[in-house]
């Protein structure tokens, strides 16, 4: 591999490593905070955070193509791996997205269900990193 390559991969995994930190550290420390002015700037941190995976895991396929004209050609668990954190992605950012838009009408405790549920989708993305990483 290029150094050119190294350094797109590894620009890539540093926004791709604080995209995990903001969804799981964000909506972790949003379970704790009762305030609602400063669990709404949380929910941008996380909301920020959900985006910024689907980018940044999009831009490693990217980098890929760009370098191999193709992308990486990977199956069995790494494909279920890579479905599941495309998949918790997708929920976490819509969920956070909805409870910006619409939240403040709901009722407390629908509204106490949004964070354990994205840290939640969080966690198993995380997880499922670990699988696509050693089975691809
Ligand atoms: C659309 C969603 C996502 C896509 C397309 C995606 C894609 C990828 C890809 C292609 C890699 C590199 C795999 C390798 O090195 O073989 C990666 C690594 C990683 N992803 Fe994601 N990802 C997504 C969401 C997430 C989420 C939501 C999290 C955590 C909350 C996450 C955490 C990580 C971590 C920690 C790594 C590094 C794993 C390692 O090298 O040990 N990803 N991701």
């Amino acid at each position: 591999m290029s150094n050119a390559q190294n350094l797109a991969y590894a620009v890539v995994q540093v926004l791709h490593n604080f995209g995990a930190v903001a969804t799981v550290g964000g909506s972790l420390a949003a379970t704790r905070i009762e305030d609602v002015g400063a669990r709404k700037k949380l929910a941008w941190l996380v909301l920020i955070g959900w985006g910024t995976q689907a980018v940044s895991g999009a831009a490693f396929g990217l980098v890929s193509f760009l370098y191999y004209h193709k992308f990486p050609d990977i199956a069995g668990v790494a494909f279920a791996a890579l479905a599941i954190k495309i998949l918790c992605a997708a929920l976490g950012f819509m969920l956070v997205a909805v409870y910006l838009l619409r939240g403040a009408n709901w009722p407390a405790k629908n509204q106490g269900r949004v964070w354990p549920s994205s840290a939640m989708l969080a966690a198993i993305a995380l997880s499922a990193a670990a699988f696509l990483r050693w089975f691809s």
